[in-house]
């Protein structure tokens, strides 16, 4: 996003208020403003700024601006080392106090180490108040994600929309975006048809009394047989859908009925999931259907085509949508563009997200083109992306299905997980030592916890493997281990009889000192979240906010190895306990809970 004024103003002051910096970010203009300088008649310097990898020579990030500069001055003919761009560079640096040194290194490369005293600061300002987000433009964002079809399955693939989205909404509302969450509920589609003329069958009653319908899905297969074995029965299903999309009363209501045996099912798993979504399904767009083929007829955008109508994104490239079918009926290309019209002129949408499999991409690229010509969509002051991710796999590397070939049922995959749970802590003797309430609670934090995790700590652009054994391992970047690591950084105050009440007293008595190596390493990576939170602003990418999760817990491990916390005699008596390092582990504690948070994970402090 581009940083508005404003924004950059209350930059400006950012020493005394209470965000989050984000680091790479302040080096970028920081180094932005010294290459302008340096080189004034470059109209637009490349500023490349890279976290500098594992080896402290080469401090913490790095500037690789100098190469890049190097060849532009080439291909005008000036020649000029790379090394001598870079100590210019250099040289050009206003002072910052989150700098303590540069040093130019190698063919051109710009090191950067951080202050101490900067990176204890923010962690005290930390302590103080809270994790705050990072300052940016506040967009309107909203997020089409979820998505089931009524009376089908809601699948896997449903499910990682749904943890994906929910997990992406976190992350944009935690900093400040107004997000719309919308579940594009597939709802009007002609199965409609079939299935009342089903349901007037087997409930003729219908109206007066609601149908016991408990397993819609069996019921949908019943009425797609006798759709395919039966003429009779499939004009009259055409018939239905005539008076349903003509809003006959009696077709409302059955549909409504229909609707609502699918809504619960999927409103359990949302509850379970702990997901918060607003419905607005295709059905919501039946009459700006109407209005947005009006309008696309009137511009001369609709071809015919055997009797159909569609437009195309580029004129003969790939595919046009269909925009009426032969029928006069719409279809999901028709919903599609009637929305998209909505969520930019009503909704004011400044962005907007769609999340479903990868193989849908080329419908949204088509959509977004048509919206363009259209005029509904501008691509400049817009910004919309597509999530697409992989399909969900077996173990046997097929599509996950159960023994019998059937789609698995969500409800059923998460019973599965809160069973594989409880076994996993029973292993562990947890339910020795935790009350019942407890139990209940790590189990369900660890069933719902690892199935979030595997769908966001996977690439989301690569299939992956559903497999319960290796989201319960307890080592690696697991949500298992992860939680653990939590439960146990939650516990060192407690073990050195530290109450809550204590460690605030602490925050304003003790500063952080960052002396030791691992201290000074955990303080910084520490530092980083701001940083991976805008890198997926731009590439949507989550499993970056799980590896960051994950080097918080092995950086505090390492911490945890080599610098003691609590001191005890042979008895096992206290006789030290390090402040400075209580607080250091508290600030670890609340950077993993915000972690968990925004990959809608529940950790507990008592595993
Ligand atoms: N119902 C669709 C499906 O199950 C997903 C809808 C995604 N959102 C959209 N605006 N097309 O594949």
């Amino acid at each position: 996003a581009i940083l508005n004024r404003a924004v950059a103003a209350e930059k400006a002051k950012l020493s005394s208020s209470n965000n989050m910096d984000n680091l790479q970010q302040l080096l970028s203009e920081i180094f932005e403003a010294a290459i302008k300088s340096a080189f004034p008649d470059l109209p637009d310097p490349p500023v490349v700024i890279a976290l500098s990898g594992n080896n402290v020579k080469f401090g913490d990030y790095q500037c690789n601006s100098a190469l890049p500069i190097a060849n532009i001055l080439k291909q005008s003919g000036q020649k000029c080392p790379p090394k001598d761009i870079a100590n210019k560079i250099v040289a050009h640096v206003s002072p910052s106090p989150m700098i303590e040194k540069l040093e130019v290194a190698g063919a051109g490369f710009i090191n950067v180490f951080l202050s101490k005293t900067y990176v204890t600061e923010k962690l005290s300002l930390i302590l103080k108040n809270g994790i705050q987000p990072p300052l940016c433009d506040k967009q309107r964002v909203l997020v089409d994600f979820s998505s089931p079809n009524v009376a089908k399955e809601m699948h896997v693939g449903h499910l990682r929309s749904t943890i994906i989205g929910d997990s992406v909404s976190r992350l944009l509302e935690f900093l400040g975006h107004h997000v719309i969450r919308i579940n594009h509920v597939g709802d009007w589609g002609t199965q409609f048809g079939m299935l009342i003329a089903h349901l007037q069958d087997m409930f003729p009653d219908y109206q007066q009394k609601s149908p016991p319908i408990s397993d819609l899905q069996a019921f949908y297969r019943e009425s797609k047989t006798r759709f395919d074995e039966d003429p009779e029965f499939k004009k009259r299903a055409y018939a239905c859908v005539v008076k349903l999309q003509a809003h006959e009363p009696s077709y409302l209501q059955a549909w409504n009925l229909i609707c609502d045996v699918s809504r619960k099912e999927f409103q359990k798993v949302y509850e379970r999931l702990g997901v918060k979504i607003t419905e607005r399904g295709e059905s919501f767009y039946q009459k700006l259907m109407e209005e947005i083929v009006k309008e696309l007829e009137q511009k001369g955008f609709l071809e015919e085509d055997e009797g159909r109508k569609i437009m195309w994104g580029e004129e003969g490239v790939g595919i046009p949508l269909t925009i009426v079918k032969s029928d006069g009926g719409f279809t999901y290309d028709t919903s599609d563009m009637a929305a998209i019209k909505h969520r930019l002129e009503e909704d004011k949408a400044d962005w907007i997200i769609y999340i479903t499999d990868a193989g849908q991409g080329t419908h949204f690229e088509n959509i977004w083109k048509c919206a363009e010509r259209a005029g509904i969509l501008n691509r400049k002051v817009h910004r919309v992306d597509h999530i697409g991710f992989g399909v969900v796999l077996g173990e046997d590397k097929k599509k996950l299905k159960t023994r019998s070939g059937d789609t698995i049922r969500l409800c059923d995959l998460l019973d599965e997980g809160l069973r594989r749970a409880l076994d996993k802590l029973k292993d562990k003797n947890r339910h020795q030592v935790l009350t019942a309430e407890e139990l209940k609670k790590a189990q369900e934090s660890v069933a719902y916890g690892c199935i979030k995790y595997a769908d966001l700590s996977h690439n989301l652009n690569n299939d992956y493997i559903f497999s319960f054994d290796k989201m319960l391992e307890d080592k690696g970047n697991t949500a298992v281990y992860l939680l653990y690591a939590y439960t146990r950084i939650c516990s060192i105050a407690r073990n050195a009889n530290y109450t809550p009440e204590k460690v605030k007293e602490l925050i304003n008595a003790v500063s952080i000192s960052l002396d030791h190596e691992k201290e000074w390493k955990l303080g910084k990576v520490l530092l980083r979240f701001p940083d991976v939170l805008v890198k997926i602003t731009q590439d949507l990418l989550l499993h970056h906010l799980c590896e960051y999760l994950y080097e918080v817990a092995v950086s505090f491990t390492e911490f945890y190895d080599s610098c003691y916390c609590i001191e005890k005699d042979s008895s096992g008596d206290i006789i030290k306990v390090d402040d400075s390092r209580i607080l250091l582990t508290e600030v670890t504690a609340m950077i993993m809970a915000k972690c968990f948070h925004l990959l809608g994970l529940n950790p507990v402090s008592k595993m």
